[in-house]
């Protein structure tokens, strides 16, 4: 890795702070660049946990039901699950929404509800790994970490002109930046890098003409800048297939809770079969197609009598079906029947 000028890493990290302070987001996790204020650490990791994959329009609605529900980590600690895990319902991957209670109760129990300071620290709680351990050092508490998301990733491989496809140029992208990362301001160092990804630097169409990086950008000018970041061919998913059951009874929903471990852990659900690799044999009314990260799942509703009397369940009023907390693909499952059924 070739080392960079000082002159050159000084006026890389000026030049974005510098746009930053003119062309700053205004996101309700944010302090704004030259405010006084200091980052609540709480939120700051909330929205971090949250914004992993997600994207920052999908996200700020939950950011502000959330601090507005549970302003505080010791508010959150102290939540019931199921209302943590409706409240979470739609935004995703749930595993990070029992991690983030998990955290809560963590970081009250053993560091009296201060966020540790350091990102080793913070990485040893429960749901942080390297992005938010190094985003929440950076941006809560001014720590000089090395933060890469998705959007930093393609500003650095077109800045550098890293050719390696991801997820193999991760470690080129990390050695081109932690040099560039500033002492003072980090946090906004980071967000800055987002915000030219997110604003600028986008995938398709970057607006270089006013990009504050375009005059060392190395992939500038060779006419095939949405080429990169190169990405390594994505393996094709698995099809898998279930059925869902809609039992209806008095204008209500017969609905469970799906088992803690594995996928939608935790979350309400309607009631069906395993998920499998062969198509089911009953036809069903409607079929939703969801995808997972790691497969694909076309999922069949079929209408079905009374609930087994040993099935653990409750019974949901279907006019107030949005209180539920259902995750994504069943609220996908619950509007395709209202379609029909209107
Ligand atoms: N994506 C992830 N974290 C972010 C942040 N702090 N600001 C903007 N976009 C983000």
């Amino acid at each position: 890795m070739s080392v960079q000028p000082s002159d050159v890493v000084e006026s890389v990290a000026y030049r974005l702070l510098d746009w930053y302070d003119r062309s700053a987001r205004d996101l309700p996790w944010r302090v704004p660049p030259g405010s006084e204020a200091i980052p609540d650490p709480y939120r700051v990791w909330l929205a971090e946990v949250m914004l992993q994959q997600t994207t920052v329009a999908a996200v700020a609605g939950y950011f502000r039901s959330f601090t507005k529900r549970w302003p505080s980590v010791f508010d959150l600690a102290a939540a019931d699950d199921a209302d943590v895990m409706a409240a979470w319902a739609g935004l995703g991957y749930y595993a990070r929404a029992r991690n983030l209670l998990a955290c809560a109760r963590a970081v009250v129990r053993d560091h009296g509800g201060l966020f540790p300071d350091e990102e080793a620290r913070l990485r040893a709680l429960p749901g942080i790994g390297d992005y938010t351990a190094a985003s929440v050092a950076a941006i809560a508490f001014g720590r000089p970490s090395v933060v890469i998301d998705a959007n930093i990733e393609r500003v650095m491989a077109r800045h550098r002109l890293i050719e390696t496809p991801l997820p193999a140029a991760k470690r080129e992208i990390r050695a081109a930046l932690a040099p560039l990362v500033p002492e003072a301001r980090p946090g906004d160092f980071a967000q800055a890098l987002m915000d030219l990804g997110a604003t600028i630097c986008t995938p398709r169409a970057p607006a270089c003409a006013i990009c504050p990086l375009m005059a060392d950008c190395r992939a500038r000018g060779r006419g095939d800048i949405e080429r990169l970041p190169v990405k390594a061919p994505k393996k094709a998913k698995p099809l898998r297939h279930g059925v869902a059951y809609w039992i209806e009874e008095k204008g209500r929903l017969w609905l469970v809770r799906r088992p803690e471990k594995g996928m939608l852990g935790g979350m309400r659900a309607l009631p069906g079969s395993e998920w499998t690799d062969t198509p089911p044999p009953e036809s069903g009314v409607v079929h939703v197609d969801h995808s997972f990260t790691h497969f694909d799942l076309r999922l069949t509703l079929v209408r079905s009598k009374s609930p087994l009397a040993a099935a653990e369940g409750e019974w949901w009023p279907i006019s107030d079906l949005d209180a539920a907390g259902l995750p994504t693909l069943y609220r996908k499952l619950v509007d395709k029947m209202r379609e029909i059924t209107a």
